[in-house]
């Protein structure tokens, strides 16, 4: 195939240059440019499909009420938990992005969802690029697979590929990673902006085209962004998440975008000797196991998607120096910077020359505002030497104002916490159920005064 002409181009101000250089000529911003295939005026666009004309030929306008509306048809991977994020199971010619920390077992767990769904009898395809098929091999048989019949191509040039799968037609083809690929198109080189949008690109257009339903797999960088400025997150249609300590057991994916689904839903895995094993029952996974309570902690009960997660808060708030620290973990920094200015203002409480860590065990990355109280409790724990009394737990957000807001689903998850032994909680007003739960004693805030109050007569 002959090398088709690039220029790069910059991405703030769409401005192009024949060669790449450091600083965009049109708008002035820096490191911006590039590099992509040019566009030939009046030639067929690159992406157009290939195999399905009718794709591109133009549609008649209709009335909504006229289209037939058809619920997407979905195939389940066997694995329960991988099933959940995705809405049900895989749908046919959707693009899946799969992204997470190196090591965190996207590869194992593709290599198992791909096991079961040839087991159901359908064809499937797993491209590596980063492992040899004698690692895939090998890998397959630490899983216990030794009879797969996944079919495994190890390549790397985008262009292969493609024919492959327009060949070989499987139901579902794995990617990974996405950052191995390369297109003959560009000469920059693979895991580049440019290669990761162009192979990416490519594939959606191919997995529309054919109704192959194509995982792409992609590492999360330094910064948390899946390579390129998330550059694919737009382009496919579901981007799920896998996280997880390394050094804990636990892993969870998550749907942060689905098109076929809901979002912020979870599937909570444990990496074994033998592979992933969906945990279907996780309530209770992220609590750690002291037999007294210690300072510093506090319990909240959050929800990821339909189901409710009991999760520990740590924090610990140490002398420090003339500029102090704030690190968290799995909580969002500013958010704690935030929380220890409300803290200050509205409940006197001051760290303001003290180092704060806060982290959430396990693991666990907690993304909603519910879990602003418990951090709070848990600082102030910390700072005043005192724990907070056995079976305690509490949530709610908490305002600039010092207002305590309430959560969604109170109820539920207050009866989940009650179910798992906790006797005592603190809670937003309006998360106040009208029925009293058996074996837990609710205290109701409206503000982090209040809680504090509470807090004080409880210890
Ligand atoms: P892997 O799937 O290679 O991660 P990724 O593709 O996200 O980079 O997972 C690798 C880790 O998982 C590695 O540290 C070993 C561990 N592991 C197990 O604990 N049990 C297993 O059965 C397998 C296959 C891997
Ligand atoms: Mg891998």
């Amino acid at each position: 195939m002959s090398k088709e002409k690039t220029v790069f181009v910059c991405s703030d101000c769409g401005g192009s240059s024949p060669r790449w250089l450091g600083k965009c000529p049109q708008c002035g911003s820096w490191n911006t440019l590039n590099e992509t295939v040019a566009e030939s005026p009046g030639g067929r666009n690159r992406y157009a499909s290939g195999s399905r004309p009718a794709l591109n030929a133009a549609q008649a306008v209709a009335p909504l009420s006229s289209i037939e509306a058809s619920d997407f048809e979905r195939t389940a991977t066997g694995l329960d938990e991988l099933d959940r994020v995705l809405g049900g199971g895989m749908v046919e010619g959707a693009v899946v992005l799969i992204g997470g920390d190196p090591g965190i077992g996207k590869s194992t767990l593709l290599l198992q969802a791909l096991d079961a769904l040839q087991r159901t009898g359908l064809s499937t395809l797993y491209v590596t690029g980063e492992e040899s098929g004698a690692q895939v091999a090998l890998r397959s048989r630490r899983l216990g697979l030794d009879h797969s019949m996944v079919q495994v191509l190890a390549e790397t040039q985008l262009e292969k590929i493609i024919a492959t799968i327009e060949q070989t037609q499987p139901a579902v083809a794995v990617i990974d990673s996405i950052q191995t690929m390369y297109s003959e198109a560009l000469s920059s080189a693979p895991g580049s902006v440019a290669q990761v949008r162009e192979c990416a690109a490519h594939l959606t257009r191919l997995a529309k085209a054919t109704g192959v339903a194509i995982i792409l797999v992609g590492h999360v960088t330094k910064e948390g962004a899946l390579a390129g400025p998330r550059v694919l997150e737009h382009m496919v249609d579901t981007v799920l998440y896998f996280e997880g300590d390394t050094h804990s057991s636990f892993r969870l994916v998550r749907a942060i975008k689905n098109r076929f689904g809901a979002v912020n839903e979870i599937g909570v895995f444990a990496m074994t000797e033998r592979g992933l094993k969906g945990v279907s029952n996780p309530s209770a996974i992220f609590l750690s196991q002291h037999s007294e309570p210690v300072p510093g902690s506090c319990v909240l009960v959050t929800l990821e998607g339909t189901r409710p997660m009991l999760v520990e808060i740590q924090a610990l708030v140490d002398g420090g120096g003339p500029s102090p620290r704030r690190l968290s973990v799995g909580l969002d920094r500013d958010r704690l910077a935030m929380l220890l200015a409300v803290l200050h203002r509205h409940a006197g409480v001051a760290c303001a020359d003290q180092d704060v860590f806060v982290n959430a065990v396990g693991g666990v990355r907690i993304s909603e505002p519910a879990a602003d109280l418990a951090v709070m409790l848990a600082i102030t724990s910390s700072l005043r030497a005192r724990a907070m009394p056995k079976g305690f737990l509490a949530f709610g957000e908490v305002g600039l104002a010092g207002e305590v807001r309430p959560a969604p689903r109170g109820q539920e998850r207050l009866r989940e916490a009650a179910k798992l032994g906790f006797s005592v909680a603190i809670v937003p007003k309006a998360n106040v159920p009208k029925k009293p739960i058996e074996g837990l004693t609710i205290h109701a805030v409206e503000r982090i005064e209040q809680a504090m109050d509470v807090v004080r007569e409880l210890q």
